[in-house]
């Protein structure tokens, strides 16, 4: 009889969820938020990751994130949220993180806290399980070390 040993690797499934305006990544107020379009960076990350199943969503919609972490937040193994403005004023966001199981991450590009008062403040930092800001891209490139811990 032939017996092969059958190595299933389980790769966690991590979700980079990019909110208002972020799609505008590289020309959008370059001194604060950098050079770089997200798209190309996230192909950067799906080489330096490849120890994760990376997804990427991006919407200027609130609804449409809500519905994202609806959807894949009963069985993803993560979430790193850039909630752009939605950050500063969304309940609705919050509700949905505190809903669904799958642990979320805060990311920010920019340090807020050196920034206007009003993105001092934030509505999901209560309920995500981490809070990465202020280390340009490379705060996605943090919160996705986090999930390896
Ligand atoms: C941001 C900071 C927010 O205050 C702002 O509205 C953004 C981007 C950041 O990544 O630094 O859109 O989330």
């Amino acid at each position: 009889m032939d017996f092969r040993i059958v190595k299933l690797k389980i790769m966690k499934k991590i979700h980079i969820i990019n909110g208002p305006n972020l799609n505008l990544l590289g020309k959008r107020e370059k001194s604060i938020y950098g050079e770089s379009s997200f798209d190309t960076f996230y192909k950067e990350l799906t080489f330096q990751f490849p120890q994760f199943e990376l997804f990427y969503f991006q919407s200027n919609h609130e609804g449409l994130l809500l519905d994202y972490i609806h959807e894949h937040g009963f069985d993803a193994d993560g979430f790193v949220l850039n909630a752009g403005a939605y950050t500063h004023t969304s309940i609705a966001l919050a509700d949905a993180i505190s809903a669904v199981t799958t642990p979320v991450v805060e990311v920010h590009i920019s340090n807020v806290h050196a920034r206007e008062s009003f993105r001092h403040n934030s509505t999901i930092s209560r309920v995500c399980k981490g809070v990465i800001l202020g280390f340009g891209l490379d705060s996605y490139t943090l919160a996705l070390q986090s999930f390896l811990l």
